[in-house]
């Protein structure tokens, strides 16, 4: 299976990818994870992508597309799940030339729905794991320790683009610039909306439920 996630910040779809990896052992690819790994190593695109990332702006196709076919092109089959690529029609666009010339192509699109007045608390109380990437929040998922990671203890941290200022940033964005890929592959590929403003377990549920039709047919 070859799925991609879509949805504004905060909408979840970390959380929920690394639910279905687990489930149906496919790889995840989060676009933002790669560009957080990059700068961690100061790699000429981490330092390319650090001004745009830290103003809550998109980095620009070109860099996005070019990383993007270089990690699904290593994958073996087996399939895998992408988080936060593509984000621009012109990415969405890009990834399907890429795909077709290998004779493949996105088998189906979860379109993780949420209200703008939930994102904001979704990511001021998000809190992250350096080590495993495990994703909590202070109030609706919390570590079993207050600030450690449940998997290996270590101290949970916050991104610096959760603020509130660069939050409202990325949600204008999300609807300038990505919300359009949505209608995109509505008319191409099988698109799956999903109530992501319920709890985490529910919108699971509503989750697996889709893509357990998808893997009977
Ligand atoms: P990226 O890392 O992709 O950020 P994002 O898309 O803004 O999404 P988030 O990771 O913030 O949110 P999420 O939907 O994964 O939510 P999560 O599961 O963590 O991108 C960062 C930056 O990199 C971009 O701004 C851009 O600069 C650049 N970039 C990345 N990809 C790019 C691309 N393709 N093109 C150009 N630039 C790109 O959940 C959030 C919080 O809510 C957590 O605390 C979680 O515990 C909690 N939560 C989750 N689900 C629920 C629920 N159902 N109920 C209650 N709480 C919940």
């Amino acid at each position: 299976m070859r799925i991609v996630l879509l949805g504004a910040p905060g909408a979840g779809k970390g959380t929920q990818c690394k639910r279905i990896v687990e489930k149906y052992g496919l790889l995840h690819l989060s676009s933002g994870d790669i560009l957080r790994q990059q700068r961690a190593e100061g790699t000429e695109l981490g330092k390319k992508a650090q001004s745009y990332m830290d103003s809550g702006a998109l980095v620009p196709d070109e860099l996005i597309v070019e990383m993007m076919a270089g990690a699904i092109s290593r994958i073996p089959d087996g399939g895998y799940v992408l988080d936060g690529f593509p984000r621009t029609v012109n990415q969405a666009q890009e990834l399907d030339k890429a795909l077709s010339a290998d004779g493949q192509k996105i088998d189906a699109v979860l379109n993780l729905e949420i209200d703008d007045s939930i994102v904001a608390s979704r990511m001021t109380g998000r809190r992250s794991c350096p080590q495993c990437g495990g994703v909590y929040h202070i109030e609706n998922l919390k570590p079993a320790v207050e600030g450690k990671c449940d998997k290996d203890g270590a101290d949970l941290t916050q991104r610096p683009d959760d603020s509130l200022e660069i939050v409202e940033n990325r949600l204008k964005i999300y609807h300038q610039q990505t919300k359009p890929v949505v209608d995109y592959y509505k008319n191409s590929s099988t698109v799956y909306d999903i109530d992501a403003g319920k709890d985490a377990d529910e919108v699971s549920a509503l989750v697996f439920v889709k893509l357990g039709e998808l893997v009977e047919v």
